[in-house]
């Protein structure tokens, strides 16, 4: 056995690359969340819908999955989340209003958002954390592989970081879990992995075997830099492992603790992805990505840019 086959969780090579069954074409987006870190604007309006320059956020990552190949999206909401069934639903009214004015480049985006992908809906009853939310969703995902993708964190970008996880896991059958340094005294905001190098072609040096995950550490009991960024690409055994695990860190049913599982049971990759996130679930974090996002609009941009060089800072 070579080194690089000794590092290769065992399913890895049973399950060999991409065949039918492990064709990823269905996300789950969590979107149950009060996001309380949002308040006061998300007292009256779910987190997912606010708007990142022209879009709400989970535009964005519904757009995300469609530039990944996803085919079905399954959105978990809870009480007050209405307003995203909306978003995505057909607007026939708001599309006749707007073509019997001539206006049929909007009457055309309005269409879009509801043709762009299948989306179903279930709920999440009671807020036990984000490990209970994608294990409200086993019904319509089935047996087969999937995508998480955390409605508040946005990856803009030409190379979605969906599409390069579903591409390991559809080239070795083993789930991976898009990671990127953080600074080190933030480990108590992330999940963080312990991995160890595994480099295969044609990922290279950005894969690595998780040993272990552990979520939510204090800086000194942190076992890397590397946090769990809100992409994930999963086998379905993980619904058993949900289904077995217990409320951990803030007393929730943590999605990283039921990874934990998956990793001993059947391996799991770490994935360097390239791209920049930005957590719009945070204020910082939330200004940071709509400054971002409006430099690269091709209507806006530039002027955009102008003008933030007149400001004196
Ligand atoms: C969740 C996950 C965490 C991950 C983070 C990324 O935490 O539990 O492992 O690193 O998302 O944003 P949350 O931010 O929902 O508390």
């Amino acid at each position: 056995m070579t080194n690089n086959a000794s590092a290769t969780p065992n399913s890895a090579r049973a399950a060999g690359p991409t065949n039918s069954r492990n064709k990823v074409r269905k996300a789950v987006l969590p979107a149950a969340g009060l996001g309380t870190r949002f308040l006061p604007a998300t007292k009256a309006q779910p987190k997912e819908m606010l708007t990142v320059v022209d879009k709400p956020q989970i535009q964005y990552v519904a757009e995300e999955c469609v530039a990944s190949g996803i085919e079905h999206i399954i959105i978990v909401t809870g009480k007050g989340k209405n307003s995203i069934e909306d978003h995505f639903d057909s607007a026939p009214s708001l599309e006749r209003f707007l073509e019997e004015r001539g206006k049929k480049d909007q009457a055309e985006m309005v269409r879009k958002i509801s043709n762009m992908v299948q989306v179903s809906y279930t709920r999440q009853k009671e807020p036990l954390g984000l490990g209970h939310a994608v294990l409200a969703a086993r019904d319509l995902v089935g047996d087969e592989p999937f995508a998480v993708l955390l409605g508040d964190v946005l990856i803009p970008g030409p190379n979605p970081a969906t599409k390069q996880l579903i591409k390991v896991y559809e080239s070795t059958g083993v789930g991976a879990i898009a990671v990127e340094e953080i600074p080190k005294d933030k480990t108590n905001l992330y999940g963080i992995v312990d991995g160890e190098p595994a480099p295969q072609p044609p990922f290279g040096e950005r894969l690595l075997r998780i040993r272990d995950l552990v979520e939510k550490p204090k800086p000194e009991n942190a076992p890397s830099n590397l946090g769990i960024t809100g992409r994930y690409v999963l086998p379905p055994a993980i619904f058993d492992c949900l289904a077995r695990t217990k409320a951990g860190a803030g007393n929730e049913i943590q999605l990283t603790d039921a990874l934990r599982i998956l990793a001993k049971e059947q391996g799991l990759w770490a994935y360097i992805y390239e791209g920049i996130s930005y957590d719009a679930g945070d204020k910082l974090g939330f200004l940071k990505a709509t400054v971002e996002i409006a430099l690269q609009n091709p209507e806006f941009g530039a002027a955009f840019r102008s003008y933030l060089k007149t400001l004196k800072l």
